[in-house]
């Protein structure tokens, strides 16, 4: 018999045969977190559960399809005032979560993804069953806020899955997949998500019977030895604050406090949870975490931004096939994401040996795939299948979108435009992959101007998030959607940027390099300019980013933005004589920096400075100075972009620049690091580095008068 539903707010709760069934659904959230109304509510449902003694055991299952829990409400860190408010917090939900651990057995249902809060009502109940469906994955990805797991994930995943795992897990924030959770001892069983429910109802029914009990998982000899004695753990948390440490660079304090609140529940005094909770807390206030927290809400405000303000909002146009021009370096990348995105890809290139390495590049990509076990045999093969090859237009008649990344030239572009709107149809959008060249020159030889615009992916495509849309002013808005709708599908984040030279990341990128390059000439090491940059949070320096790009493209891009704003971004000498020399960076194997034969990263090639202005002279320029010489001027290009209307926001220049150029993410974004510092004091900077430099850095108006009105890019609370 099923007695009728007590309502509550976000969990209902049935009872089945003795078995309380809890049902997690935030009413119009499209998540369930734990808001403090959320929390109340599973108080009192286990509450009941333990009161009532016609309530045997309990099972707790979500409601929202594709999802269980989404951890603990981000929008209420926004509120915490002090260390104390998150400490407070965190202490708030250990004693729920310990009741459900004493009490009545608890199955958890997990069914989609479980992450953080939810991840650690899961460990305190006493059997847990994942789904085998590919989107149910748990995670604590806590550190990724700069904060660390605060309802006692840090004390009871060691002991459910053993210190190395978990420390893995808590330190890196990776999502574990049910089938990796179930070898792990995370979860106890996986299943087809048509049984969940009764299977739930079934093993709540047997720990109440006692006819099932949950063992604890076996470890191995190894893992023994090392967990289980204070020497064997001692090696294992120096071998990970190591690991941290190497990682992190040491700019992201969350890891670390994480290892500390992890053994702290090794101690006698048994005060793992208290320190976790306080570490929470002073976590929660610290910048980096503020930083993170608003990148979170920016992307997720950004998934929503279709990228034009037209209403009513056109629909976007499906992208079922896709045509790419040229098999090249960035054709054969493109691919490799279009594939498993379910789009059926046709790659033309002049002949055929350059179609066989575009293949071979887009097989290579899915073979990593296979080998990670991101996919199976079958569906690899699939992948492949879904892109063939051709060296005439062949297979173009019926695509939806074709994307060009044929050579960096508007006479190849402008050729292959034509060719292009000869076979497909009219509605077939065309984008260009150009790095440099303005969307609307190159519409300007098409047929179909409106269905032309850019889309800037960045290098390599399969694993850089960034897409950068270009439009000019005679783009169909409908055009535009479609392109942010299939580039999102493709897994990127999209931000929406007006045509200009340089467009927004190679824009702000330039003067950046430039100014690094300038160092060059002055005679200031190499390692000293990366080492500063690295240790201000970019994850290369701007000299090993040049030889990654590679020193022609670098150069070409910077030739095109010193046209286009002159003095401000005049070329330096040491990086066009380094060209000159025929060193290309990292795909020549001759750089700024020695390679190895399979391409592999030596030190600084001391060679390289005989070609530099102050040849072997070298002078040093204090770490801070570089800093500032080079990211000031990125800081003042990114508000000049924001000015000319090549930014749609200062969010999106925020997004593009952590998310396509390396922009430090526990800094938020240019934008959000200018707020940091505060605009007065970047402007006082601004000219102290213009007297210095004429020219490069004469601030932007819009800092100018923040400066003097106290303006700022962003209100407070979650960026919109
Ligand atoms: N808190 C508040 N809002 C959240 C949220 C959370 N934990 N998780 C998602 N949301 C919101 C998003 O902001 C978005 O809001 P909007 O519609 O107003 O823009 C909405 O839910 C939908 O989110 P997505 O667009 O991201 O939906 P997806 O389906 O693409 O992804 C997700 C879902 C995988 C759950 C993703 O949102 C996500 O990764 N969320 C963050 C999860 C997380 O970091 N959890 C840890 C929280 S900290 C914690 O638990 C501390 C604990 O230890 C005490
Ligand atoms: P690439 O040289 O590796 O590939 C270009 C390919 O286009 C070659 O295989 C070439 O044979 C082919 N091609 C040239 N003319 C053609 C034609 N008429 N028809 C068919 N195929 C033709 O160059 P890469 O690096 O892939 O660059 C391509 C485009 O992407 C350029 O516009 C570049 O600016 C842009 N881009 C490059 C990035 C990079 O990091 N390499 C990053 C972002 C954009």
């Amino acid at each position: 018999m099923t007695a009728p539903a007590i309502a509550q707010r976000a969990i209902t709760m049935q009872v089945e045969r003795g078995i309380a069934v809890l049902t997690f659904d935030a009413p119009g959230a499209p998540v369930n977190t734990f808001t403090a109304a959320a929390q109340q509510d599973l108080r009192s449902a286990f509450e009941t559960i333990q009161r009532d003694p016609a309530i045997r055991a309990a099972v707790i299952l979500s409601g929202k399809r594709g999802n269980f829990i989404a951890g603990a409400d981000i929008e209420a860190f926004l509120d915490f005032r002090t260390a104390e408010d998150g400490e407070a917090a965190s202490c708030a939900g250990h004693p729920d979560f310990a009741a459900i651990e004493k009490g009545k057995p608890v199955v958890c249902a997990i069914d989609g993804g479980c992450l953080g809060g939810g991840t650690e009502l899961a460990h305190a109940c006493h059997w847990r069953i994942a789904t085998d469906r590919s989107k149910t994955a748990v995670s604590l990805p806590e550190v990724q806020l700069g904060i660390i797991p605060g309802a006692g994930g840090t004390q009871r995943l060691p002991a459910l899955i053993g210190l190395q795992a978990a420390l893995e897990m808590i330190l890196t924030g990776k999502t574990v997949r049910a089938k990796k959770a179930l070898q792990l001892g995370l979860v106890d069983e996986m299943v087809h998500p048509s049984i969940l429910r009764r299977v739930a109802l079934q093993r709540a029914l047997e720990l109440a019977d006692g006819t099932r009990q949950r063992e604890a998982k076996h470890k191995g000899a190894g893992e023994m030895l090392l967990d289980e004695n204070p020497i064997g753990r001692a090696i294992v948390f120096r071998k990970a604050r190591e690991g941290v440490l190497a990682k992190t660079k040491g700019l992201y304090p969350a890891p670390l406090a994480a290892l500390d609140a992890v053994a702290a529940g090794y101690t006698s005094d048994g005060d793992g949870y208290q320190t976790e909770a306080r570490l929470f807390g002073e976590l929660a206030m610290t910048p980096e975490s503020q930083e993170l927290v608003f990148l979170f809400f920016a992307t997720t405000a950004l998934k929503r931004d279709m990228g034009v303000e037209v209403s009513p909002l056109p629909k976007p146009l499906p992208v079922e096939r896709l045509g790419i021009l040229g098999a090249g370096f960035m054709g054969a990348g493109i691919a490799s994401v279009a594939s498993p995105a379910g789009t059926i890809v046709r790659m033309k290139d002049a002949d055929t040996a350059r179609v066989a390495q575009g293949l071979a590049a887009v097989r290579e990509v899915m073979r990593e795939k296979l080998v990670k076990k991101q996919v199976t045999r079958p569906q690899f093969d699939d992948l492949l299948l879904s892109v063939s090859g051709t060296t005439d237009y062949s297979g173009f008649g019926n695509v939806d979108m074709v994307i060009e990344a044929v050579f960096e030239d508007l006479q190849v572009k402008h050729q292959v435009l034509r060719e292009i709107e000869a076979v497909v149809p009219p509605r077939t959008i065309v984008a260009s992959n150009t790095s440099t060249i303005p969307i609307s020159r190159i519409a300007s030889a098409s047929v179909r101007p409106e269905r032309v615009l850019g889309m800037h992916f960045f290098s390599p495509v399969h694993k850089m998030p960034l897409l950068e849309i270009i439009t000019h002013d005679g783009n169909d808005p409908q055009v535009v959607v479609s392109a942010v709708s299939y580039g999102r599908m493709l897994g990127k984040t999209v931000i929406v940027v007006r045509d200009g030279p340089g467009f927004y990341a190679n824009r702000v990128l330039s003067p950046y390099v430039n100014a690094a390059g300038l160092l060059l000439d002055e005679g200031v090491s190499i390692e000293s300019i990366d080492d500063a940059l690295v240790k201000f949070g970019f994850p290369v320096g701007p000299i090993t980013l040049v030889d990654e790009v590679g020193l022609d493209v670098a150069t070409k891009a910077g030739a095109i933005v010193a046209e286009a704003f002159g003095a401000r971004m005049a070329p330096n000498e040491s990086i066009q004589r380094v060209i000159r020399s025929g060193r290309l960076g990292r795909k020549g194997k001759r750089g700024f920096y020695l390679y190895d034969d399979d391409g592999r990263k030596g030190g600084v090639d001391a060679s390289v400075y005989d070609l530099l202005p102050t040849g072997q002279k070298r002078t040093t320029v204090p770490a801070e100075r570089i800093v500032q010489r080079c990211v000031y001027a990125m800081l003042n290009e990114a508000v000049l972009c924001l000015e000319d209307g090549i930014l749609r926001s200062p969010r999106d220049g925020d997004i593009g620049a952590v998310f396509g150029i390396g922009f430090p993410p526990f800094r938020g974004g240019p934008f959000r690091h200018i707020g940091r510092v505060g605009a007065r004091a970047v402007v006082e900077t601004l000219d102290e580095l213009e007297r210095e430099f004429p020219g490069r850095y004469q601030a932007a108006r819009t800092l100018r008068a923040m400066a003097v009105s106290g303006a700022q890019f962003y209100s407070a609370g979650k960026p919109v």
